[in-house]
């Protein structure tokens, strides 16, 4: 029988409680980013002003663990500077989670990207440049191995 997978409090709390849903009008930054082997989509929305991410905002049409970790990853980018957010890795997104199972993994690489996509575009537009920094995927599949 194959295993169940074990979630931990966080994370179930992030996905039935996530933070920060919705839009921003006007957004200094908007990304969206999908994976086309699950078809999960998410959007993130930031509005920065003096460097500073003020607000955050997401919406996922994805899995729980995809929910969970858009929310866990604009709580962590809130009030830091652009460079600051670029420490808001998958994997510190699922620290901060307590974790998720290996299946779900991929799962926190598309909030990591999507925060990026958001950074990219402000980028763009303003022409500020945020070190390390790469051009976003659209579809966070070809990432993986
Ligand atoms: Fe693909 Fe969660 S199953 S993002």
């Amino acid at each position: 029988m194959s295993q169940v997978a074990e979630y931990s409090e966080k994370v179930m709390d992030h996905f039935a409680n996530p933070r920060n849903v919705g839009e921003i009008e006007n957004a200094s930054g908007v990304g969206t980013v999908g994976n086309a082997k699950c078809g999960d989509i998410m959007r993130m929305y930031l509005d920065i002003q003096d460097n500073v991410i003020r607000d955050a905002k997401f919406k996922t049409f994805g899995c729980g663990a995809a929910i969970a970790t858009s929310s866990m990853a604009t709580e962590l980018v809130k009030g830091k500077t652009v460079e600051e957010a670029m420490t808001v890795t998958n994997k510190a997104v699922m620290e901060a989670l307590d974790g998720l199972p290996p299946v779900k993994i991929h799962c926190s690489l598309l909030a990591e990207e999507a925060i990026h996509a958001a950074l990219w575009n402000y980028a763009e537009k303003t022409g500020v440049k945020i070190p390390g920094l790469e051009k976003p995927v659209t579809d966070i599949g070809e990432k993986e191995a």
